[in-house]
């Protein structure tokens, strides 16, 4: 049987060098915030309990993070590592083992994780430590002549042949539970920062005779900290670039893999190619042959199979049928669906609409709240005037209609199937099917008529 897991998240340091008023573990990192990083690495292990530890920004963190699932504890003030876990042991199992994470600490992988846990799970103390070429301002892991782990030595406090040891502690560990309360009760802050530690905790382990494991992050990145927007900048081009691996080992053509940004999950059928500057936000789902033009921001979008989008197209919570054209310019607004082969062109922007097969609203439109059936034309600088000022109203145009440029439909209206509007026209009233309506002042010539010309000085 395992024992069941605790997982405790540190997060209550002040992040001083962010300069922000918002608190650093809620600064976004691919579309979500640091600590939403790792409380998925977290959820993935199904631990039975997870507390976090905060304190600088008050209740903003746990009002942002919002999950009743997560203990969630107050360190005020502020002493230390070891102090921050202490606040965190009334909501452990310490029937169980306890999983140490950092709110800021956002890359770590699951996979690290589960071996720790496993470790755990056999008895043993897992830490995870790092070799870096500048140690400097870590912890340093201090090993015995065997190789066995004995301390850990902060970077303030550490001598000279301390310090040039490169071995660090990323400050992520898994132990049993029960001897964690044992040994952070018997704490003290007697050190150069004046805070209780907890890497104190591994020497208590060592002199005890405990197992102490050393584990190892697959790369450096996992374990990298956020402690200032560079860092943060840093991470954010690590992690773009992985991703960006992953797309084209999956088959994806990356135009530059330098640049392109997922903020969300981004899936593709075979033979996509992304251009470059494009940002893929939500849930973003590409089919077979699908070409996304420069610029282009896309966010909550399934898009179906040999669909085009040109470049600088924004398109927000929209269904795009097959073989659709779009943009370049285009702005495809939540509630956008388009059926297979539509056209939509450049400065046009849909809300709401549904438009049908093969479709075109080529130039210059609004078309929102609006039905629009299979083989409709609708010209240049068409509007549908949704909306009275107080609600919205809904325009259905059907089949194969053919809608002149410059018109507006005045919604709640119908045009009906076949039917033609002229050119200007202001439609209030339902069109016909398979007729000419239009509304405009008859054109006329006045006869003789001279343009003034300028008085002689
Ligand atoms: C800590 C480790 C060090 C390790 C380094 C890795 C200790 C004593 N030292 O040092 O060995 O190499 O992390 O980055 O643990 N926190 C709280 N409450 C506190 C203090 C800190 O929640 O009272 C949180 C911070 O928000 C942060 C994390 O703990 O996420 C680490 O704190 P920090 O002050 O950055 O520790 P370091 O001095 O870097
Ligand atoms: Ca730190």
């Amino acid at each position: 049987m395992t024992s069941p897991l605790n997982v405790v998240i540190l997060a209550a340091g002040k992040g001083t060098r962010m300069k922000s008023e918002l608190p650093k573990v809620l600064h976004p990192l691919a579309g979500r915030s640091l600590i939403g990083h790792v409380l998925a690495a977290a959820d993935s292990l199904r631990p039975e309990r997870v507390c976090v530890v905060y304190g600088h920004g008050g209740e903003v963190l746990p009002k942002a993070v919002d999950r009743t699932d997560i203990a969630w504890v107050l360190q005020q003030p502020q002493l230390g590592t070891g102090h921050a876990v202490q606040q965190a042991m009334p909501h452990v199992d310490t029937g169980g083992n306890v999983l140490i994470l950092y709110g800021d600490v956002p890359l770590i992988r699951p996979e690290t994780l589960q071996e720790m846990v496993l470790i755990a799970g056999e008895g043993a103390l897992a830490l995870l430590t790092v070799k870096l070429d500048d140690p400097s301002g870590y912890g340093r892991i201090v090993r015995n002549p065997r190789g066995q782990v004995e301390r850990i030595v902060e970077h303030k406090d550490a001598s000279p042949e301390e310090l040039a040891i490169h071995e660090v502690n990323t400050g992520i560990m898994c132990l049993s539970g029960a001897k964690l309360a044992g040994w952070l009760a018997r704490l003290t802050n007697a050190n150069a920062q004046g805070e209780y530690y907890l890497t104190d905790v591994i020497a208590m382990a060592a002199a005890e005779g405990e197992h102490i494991l050393p584990c190892h992050p697959a790369s450096e990145w996992e374990v990298l900290g956020v402690n200032s927007r560079a860092q943060l900048a840093g991470l954010e081009r690590r992690l773009q670039a992985s991703l960006a691996e992953v797309l084209m080992a999956e088959g994806v053509t990356l135009i530059d893999p330098a640049r392109l940004d997922v903020r969300g999950s981004l899936n593709c059928g075979r033979d996509c190619l992304i251009d470059v500057n494009c940002i893929f936000e939500g849930r973003v789902v590409l089919g077979d042959n699908v070409r996304v033009g420069a610029n282009s921001v896309l966010k909550d979008v399934e898009i179906g199979n040999g669909v085009e989008i040109k470049p600088f197209c924004h398109i927000d919570g929209a269904r795009i049928g097959a073989e659709a054209i779009i943009g370049p310019y285009a702005r495809l607004r939540p509630g956008t669906e388009l059926a297979e082969a539509a056209h939509i062109g450049n400065f046009v922007e849909l809300k709401n609409a549904q438009v049908g097969f093969n479709s075109k609203i080529n130039h210059l439109s609004y078309v929102g709240d609006a039905t629009v059936g299979r083989k409709v034309n609708i010209g240049a600088g068409t509007i549908t005037c949704n909306y009275d000022g107080a609600n919205k109203h809904r325009t259905v145009i059907e089949d194969e209609a053919f809608i002149g440029s410059d018109t507006q439909l005045v919604a709640p209206v119908t045009v009906g199937k076949g039917a033609t509007l002229g050119a200007g026209t202001t439609l209030t009233k339902d069109a016909p099917p398979g007729q000419l309506t239009l509304s405009r002042a008859k054109q006329l010539t006045l006869p003789g008529w001279q343009r003034p010309v300028k008085k002689p000085k």
